[in-house]
């Protein structure tokens, strides 16, 4: 009896030393956040794995700490709730050495997250905080700095729903999505901004790979280099009734990064969109058929199609680039390259209808490969929008336009 007694206070203490603990209530798990800001990742794993099949996992505590990976996959008609922050740490030399693996770009994660049936639910408050100022500071700006994690890595995951998550300050980009089909992410809020002079550089919105059927509705992306973008083998994806303040807009690839490789883009459509300051609308990026260099950075030479992709219902404010780009020129930093050799075909491609403003005279600069022209790229109604004064359409290699002449 005595002895129980000591063991049930050796492990109160314990858990208090470890971190937070979990309450189970049937086949609900209850995550409690330590009373000493030490990590909660163990207590939050514990809870997937009692919970994460027919069960409910329960973030209710206004603060947990995130000190270590979490590798949650292979769950199951659950449910997850938060209504908290969770708080990213910030030993750089931890995450840099434990991310886990992309398995794509060399890139790496601090939340591998995927399975069935799975809500995801933040109710517009639930938040992930990176703690990214310190990694724009740590960075300086260098591209796809190594082991610079995503915050959450959707992976594996099949029929699933997620809701009503804010991101703030995200360590690099704040979402990957990879092979995973019929998936619902809808009121997403995202704000990566930089307080100091370094940028918050990388920090895209999301990135989709070897995904299918996937929704994005709702979402509002903040901060100078955020976007969403589709990348290898993305097909069927919907875009809805998003806002982006700054970034580039949303983005089709970069796509033709890897030598020999063939991928593919395919029907993909970005409907209700309001653009504020962003760079382009819809814009459209392949790395040339030259090689130089090794992905993340470098790279080329990369085979495959992007093709029946749609933006329309756009209203732009400010942007400042150009309302349509392709650029086939992609290549390792400093190199100079020859943007007629990319053989990644790019066709059916409609921009509009659309209104607003920009603040170029350049509505659209669209620079297709010389080893693959594009046909089948569409304006429609673009009448409406105002420009700077000139109206600009540089082409290169676009076969019979669609609904515009080139200047
Ligand atoms: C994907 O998840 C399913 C169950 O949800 C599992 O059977 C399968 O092994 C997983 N595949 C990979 C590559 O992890
Ligand atoms: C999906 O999971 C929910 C619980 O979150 C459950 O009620 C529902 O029956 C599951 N759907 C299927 C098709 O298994
Ligand atoms: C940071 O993480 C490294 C590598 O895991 C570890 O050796 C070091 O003790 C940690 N530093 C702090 C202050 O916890
Ligand atoms: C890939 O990542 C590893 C570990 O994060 C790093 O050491 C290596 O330099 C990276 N390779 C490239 C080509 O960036
Ligand atoms: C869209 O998402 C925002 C949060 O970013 C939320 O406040 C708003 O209610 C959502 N709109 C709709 C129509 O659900
Ligand atoms: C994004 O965050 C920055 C700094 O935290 C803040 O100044 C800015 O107002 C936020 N933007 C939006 C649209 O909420
Ligand atoms: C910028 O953010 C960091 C980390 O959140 C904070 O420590 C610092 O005080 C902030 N600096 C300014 C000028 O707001
Ligand atoms: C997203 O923005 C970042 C930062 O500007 C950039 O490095 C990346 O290439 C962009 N992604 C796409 C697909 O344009
Ligand atoms: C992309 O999808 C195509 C068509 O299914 C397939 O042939 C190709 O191997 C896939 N690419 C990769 C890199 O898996
Ligand atoms: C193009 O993609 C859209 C969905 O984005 C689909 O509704 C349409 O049928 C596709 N068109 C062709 C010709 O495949
Ligand atoms: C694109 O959409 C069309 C029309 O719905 C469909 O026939 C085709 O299979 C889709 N392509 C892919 C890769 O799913
Ligand atoms: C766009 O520019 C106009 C004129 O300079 C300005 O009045 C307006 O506030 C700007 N809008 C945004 C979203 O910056």
């Amino acid at each position: 009896m005595l002895s129980l007694h000591i063991l049930l206070l050796l492990s109160a203490c314990a858990k208090l030393v470890i971190g937070g603990t979990v309450e189970r209530q049937g086949s609900s798990c209850v995550v409690h956040a330590s009373e000493d800001g030490s990590d909660d990742a163990p207590a939050i794993l514990e809870a997937f794995d009692a919970c994460g099949s027919d069960g409910q996992i329960l973030l209710q505590d206004p603060l947990y700490h995130i000190e270590s990976v979490m590798d949650t996959t292979g769950l199951n008609n659950v449910i997850v709730d938060i209504t908290g922050t969770m708080l990213w740490g910030t030993n750089i030399t931890y995450w840099r050495a434990n991310g886990l693996e992309l398995g794509y770009l060399n890139m790496t994660t601090a939340w591998r997250f995927g399975g069935d049936n799975v809500t995801f639910n933040g109710h517009g408050v639930g938040t992930f905080d990176g703690n990214g100022q310190l990694w724009y500071d740590f960075t300086k700006g260098v591209s796809n700095l190594p082991g610079r994690p995503i915050s959450l890595m959707v992976t594996n995951t099949t029929s699933s729903h997620f809701d009503g998550i804010r991101f703030v300050q995200s360590q690099f980009w704040t979402m990957a999505i990879k092979n995973s089909v019929d998936v619902l992410f809808e009121n997403i809020w995202i704000n990566s901004t930089s307080n100091s002079s370094q940028p918050a550089r990388n920090t895209d919105g999301v990135d989709v790979f070897f995904s299918d059927r996937i929704t994005m509705r709702n979402w509002t992306v903040t901060g100078g280099d955020d976007n969403i973008s589709m990348k290898a083998n993305s097909t069927n994806i919907l875009i809805q009734d998003c806002t982006f303040h700054g970034g580039l807009g949303v983005a089709i690839g970069s796509i033709g990064q890897y030598e020999g490789v063939f991928e593919r883009i395919e029907n993909v459509t970005a409907e209700r969109i309001t653009a504020l300051k962003s760079r382009y609308a819809g814009y459209i990026k392949t790395w040339t058929g030259e090689v130089n260099g090794v992905p993340p950075n470098g790279g080329g030479g990369g085979l495959g199609y992007a093709k029946n992709i749609t933006f329309r219902d756009f209203v732009l404010e400010n942007v400042t680039d150009s309302v349509a780009r392709i650029t086939q020129c992609t290549s390792f930093n400093g190199v100079t390259v020859d943007c007629n050799t990319s053989l990644f075909q790019i066709s059916d491609i409609t921009w509009g209808p659309m209104t607003g403003s920009i603040s170029s005279g350049t509505l659209a600069a669209m620079q297709c490969s010389r080893a693959a022209p594009c046909p089948g790229i569409e304006f429609v109604d673009f009448e409406e929008i105002e420009t700077s004064g000139k109206r600009t359409i540089s082409c290169s290699n676009i076969v019979d336009p669609e609904g515009f002449q080139c200047s």
